[in-house]
């Protein structure tokens, strides 16, 4: 069925501008102003932001860490939906011992009937045998050109630098881009011993034993592998100055670097961790939660472009039973928050109405830029003809408070509770089908399809 939705004002990176869209079979046919179509469902979005479906380029969902499993597809993706966000990247894990595509199998068949929401995937590599190597050009083929390795985790997911070096190698031959998670994994470990043998136990070790040093001299090494390769680089979850000011030097030198920070790094401190009765395991990722300086440095670091999007790392485990793992031992809480739902309306509150964005910034660091660096654009990321029907209907002004009680993810507690928020989705729209209305979900699962993603650099014009 014909759509026209009516009365809004179209926000995409570039524009802000009042026009009516008509929509037919899953895409954007049509912008104008009193578009007329018989037959047409009219939606009429007065005093509301048109804006494209928000992209989160980083979520673990359903995935197996840390010993334990995150939040499932079914929860997660309807979480996703409410909060503006229309498709996913999510991180697949090579199965050690196995291959690339038998990862991107496990996590299709979860994802498969459960999801909400479009999704795609990385694909982290675990194990790089040769026979792994042959295998990129596949999976490339299948849609899926972003690889993911991380430099943190010794004795599970780290790999070394000739690793690092030979996945850059051929990811480049093939046009995929590796994203690479920044921490300087045996030091991380050494430091994690000298707490344990001194009794520091609590959460707030986690972040000392991670200090912001092990996190910005793995940016650099990162950036140098890649430089030598001649390959672009994706850094995840960058938190605070001092990587950031690495990697705005790589860019001020024309490397293809790109990267993300997360809302939680934006608005959360250090002393989350500090909370008694074991509470400041909510707030345990990696890197850890830092100082105010750093959350400064961050603002302006998407400010000036430095970095070029914001994804959620949605990482969702439960307060009670898996968090609560590392009770005796920070070592053993399972890395992750939450953010998959609160994103967009995080950052209207906190980046736009503090005057730290624009509303066309925002779409860019949100939908726009995590569209093209992932391969997405031009069907998803934007608001044009030709491109899908994922929209979102936001009104500026609705107030609303965070609390896991009125969340949509499947947790038993939110790392942004009692956090105030102004402007919230209040309609999205799934390839033209609409799947919430005035804020609550109307789809289904299975509403969301896998996307075939294009490789890196058919959609990211400053790509050398
Ligand atoms: O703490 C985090 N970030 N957990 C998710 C896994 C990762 O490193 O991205
Ligand atoms: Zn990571
Ligand atoms: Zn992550």
């Amino acid at each position: 069925m014909k759509k026209i939705i009516k009365n809004g004002k179209i926000i995409t990176s570039s524009d802000s501008y009042e026009a009516d869209l008509l929509i037919e079979n899953g895409k954007v046919v049509q912008i104008g102003r009193q578009l007329e179509e018989a037959g047409a469902q009219v939606v009429d979005a007065t005093g509301k932001l048109i804006l494209p479906g928000m992209i989160d380029e980083h979520t673990h969902i359903e995935s197996p860490f840390g010993g334990t499993v995150t939040a499932p597809w079914k929860t997660e993706s309807v979480a996703a939906a409410i909060g503006g966000t229309t498709t996913v990247v999510d991180f697949a894990l090579q199965p050690k011992g196995k291959k690339l595509m038998d990862g991107i199998d496990r996590w299709k068949q979860r994802a498969e009937g459960s999801s909400a929401i479009d999704y795609g995937f990385h694909i982290g590599v675990t194990d790089l045998r040769d026979d792994v190597i042959k295998e990129i050009p596949t999976i490339v083929k299948e849609g899926i050109p972003t690889l993911k390795v991380f430099m943190a985790y010794k004795d599970d997911l780290m790999i070394d630098d000739a690793t690092m070096y030979k996945t850059l190698a051929a990811a480049k031959d093939e046009g995929a881009l590796v994203m690479v998670h920044c921490e300087n994994g045996d030091l991380i470990n050494l430091l994690q011993k000298q707490c344990i043998e001194n009794n520091q136990t609590d959460p707030f070790y986690h972040a000392v034993s991670r200090p912001i040093e092990v996190e910005t001299e793995a940016t650099y090494r990162a950036i140098s592998i890649a430089e030598i390769v001649g390959a672009p680089l994706f850094i995840v979850h960058v938190s605070g100055y001092e990587p950031a000011e690495v990697i705005r030097a790589a860019k001020a030198k024309g490397l293809p670097i790109y990267a993300e920070t997360c809302p939680h790094y934006l608005l959360l401190t250090i002393d989350e961790l500090k909370k008694s009765n074991f509470e400041g395991g909510k707030y345990v990722c990696s890197p850890p939660l830092r100082e105010q300086r750093h959350i400064d440095a961050l603002w302006n670091a998407l400010k000036d472009g430095t970095l070029e999007a914001i994804g959620s790392d949605h990482c969702a485990f439960n307060f009670k039973g898996q968090k609560e793992l590392g009770k005796e031992d920070f070592r053993k809480i399972p890395n992750g928050g939450n953010g998959i739902e609160h994103r967009l309306t995080l950052l209207h509150t906190y980046g736009v109405l503090e005057g730290k964005l624009s509303l066309n910034k925002m779409v860019e660091l949100l939908s726009t830029a995590p569209a093209k660096v992932m391969g997405l654009f031009p069907e998803k990321g934007t608001i044009a003809v030709g491109s899908d029907a994922d929209i979102v209907l936001f009104d500026p002004n609705k107030e609303q408070t965070i609390s896991q009680t009125t969340s949509h993810q499947g947790l038993d507690y939110d790392m942004f509770e009692g956090f105030k928020t102004k402007g919230a989705p209040t309609d999205v729209f799934l390839r033209g089908k609409q799947i919430v209305s005035n804020g609550k979900f109307v789809g289904q699962l299975g509403d969301g399809q896998f996307v075939r993603r294009s490789p890196f650099g058919y959609c990211y014009d400053t790509i050398k």
